[in-house]
């Protein structure tokens, strides 16, 4: 499954919403998440998200390994599905080339 990881914190482009086929991303109020049990794995998220948040599993850096559990256990764990684009959120500019993010995560 593809990952969404730390770049889309604060951010929530939502592009990535617009071309999924299978609708699995889930949302949370800063980051978005994908269920690994429903994507199949298309690839047409990757290359859309202004941030470069998304990577398939296999290419995940190191330094965002935990992003591969954080997309199943928040997916899975009571946010809503979100299936159309939204507006990005108001700091989304200011947050998106800003390094360390994780712990605005909001879960
Ligand atoms: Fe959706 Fe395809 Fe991205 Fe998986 S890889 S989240 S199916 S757009
Ligand atoms: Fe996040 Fe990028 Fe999608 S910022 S909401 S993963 S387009």
């Amino acid at each position: 499954a593809y990952v969404v990881a730390e770049p889309c914190i604060k951010c929530k482009y939502t592009d990535c919403v617009e071309v999924c086929p299978v609708n699995c991303f889930y949302e949370g109020a800063n980051f978005l998440v994908i269920h690994p049990d429903e994507c199949i794995d298309c690839g047409a998220c990757e290359p859309v998200c202004p941030t470069k948040a998304i990577f398939p599993e296999s290419e995940l850096p190191d330094k965002w390994k935990e992003y591969k559990d954080l997309n199943d256990k928040l997916s899975k764990g009571g946010w809503p599905n979100l299936a159309e684009k939204l507006s990005e959120l108001p700091e989304a500019d200011e947050y998106k080339d800003k390094k360390d993010k994780r712990a605005l995560l909001d879960t």
